[in-house]
């Protein structure tokens, strides 16, 4: 099957990328290395020609030194939302999968409500779309400490999670964009969305530490609140933990720190 894949350097889209090589797919990656930018649609046309399904993993979370602020992440998710819909439709593309965040409805303000915007946006476009919502990646510890981090500090919110491997999220959206039932016959998708988390819930500040004294990093973490934050509760109140009927997937992140995966070079 054709396939393109949004965000295919990132850090979901990349392993997503490897499993469809892996099984024999016609992969199109659409960065902007590969003159696709799914903010302006500059390239979307000819990268989509012939493709039956677009799994997005893109985000306009940068991975340097500065977190992009909610205005942008939502411009970011608004246009690649529309621009895939829009472009994809003419384009003739069949289906799209999306990944969304665990507990995202809960969210009124900043990242969290841009990505909320997000999902709304790609799940009322014309294409048929399965939605899946994934727990914080264990790869995003490492990027909320060096996000936190002032002199040798790394400030982090209390936050009960059940965190996830990437490539263990990367499997599941192969698994609904290849779904035979729905190649043969797209629907809209399902409610309550699917979702997957990692084995176990763990606390932010626990990991945190834990990757600071295995990296030797000389940094203190320190966990922080924010009173005037509406949505301050929601990190603590389990809101971002999997429901029921959510799929779970290993490894813990202790497991992945040790991984090849965490260690790439190793
Ligand atoms: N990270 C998490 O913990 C987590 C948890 C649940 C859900 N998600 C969702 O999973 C998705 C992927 O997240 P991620 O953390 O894997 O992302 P990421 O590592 O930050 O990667 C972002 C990808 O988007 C691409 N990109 C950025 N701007 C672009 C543009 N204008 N045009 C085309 N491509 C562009 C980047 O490629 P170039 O810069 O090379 O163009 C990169 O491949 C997002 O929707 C995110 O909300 C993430």
């Amino acid at each position: 099957m054709k396939i393109a894949v949004t965000g295919a350097t990132g850090r979901v889209g990349s392993r997503v990328v490897e499993l469809l090589e892996a099984s024999d797919h016609n992969v199109v990656p659409m960065v902007r290395s590969t003159g696709v930018d799914v903010v302006t649609g500059e390239g979307l046309t000819t990268a989509l020609a012939g493709v039956e399904c677009v799994i997005d993993a893109s985000s306009g979370s940068a991975r340097g030194h500065q977190r992009p602020t909610p205005e942008a992440a939502a411009e970011f998710f608004t246009a690649s939302a529309r621009n895939l819909h829009e472009i994809g439709q003419k384009a003739g593309v069949h289906r799209i999968v999306g990944v969304s965040v665990l507990g995202i409805d809960r969210f009124t303000t900043g990242h969290g409500a841009a990505k909320h915007t997000h999902e709304k946006a790609v799940l009322s476009g014309p294409i048929p779309v399965r939605v899946l919502r994934a727990a914080l990646f264990h790869e995003m510890v490492p990027q909320l400490i060096d996000w936190g981090t002032q002199g040798e500090v790394a400030h982090l919110r209390r936050m009960r999670i059940q965190p996830v491997a990437s490539r263990a999220v990367a499997r599941a959206l192969v698994d609904l964009a290849t779904d035979p039932a729905w190649a043969a016959s797209p629907k809209r998708s399902e409610r309550p969305l699917p979702e997957i988390a990692g084995p176990r819930e763990e606390n932010l500040i626990d990991l945190a530490m834990l990757f600071v004294a295995r990296s030797g990093l000389p940094l203190r973490v320190q966990d922080v609140s924010d009173p005037n934050d509406p949505d301050d509760k929601i990190w603590e109140d389990g809101s971002l933990l999997p429901q029921p009927h959510a799929m779970l997937a290993g490894p813990t992140f202790e497991a992945w720190l040790d991984s090849d995966d965490a260690n790439p070079a190793a």
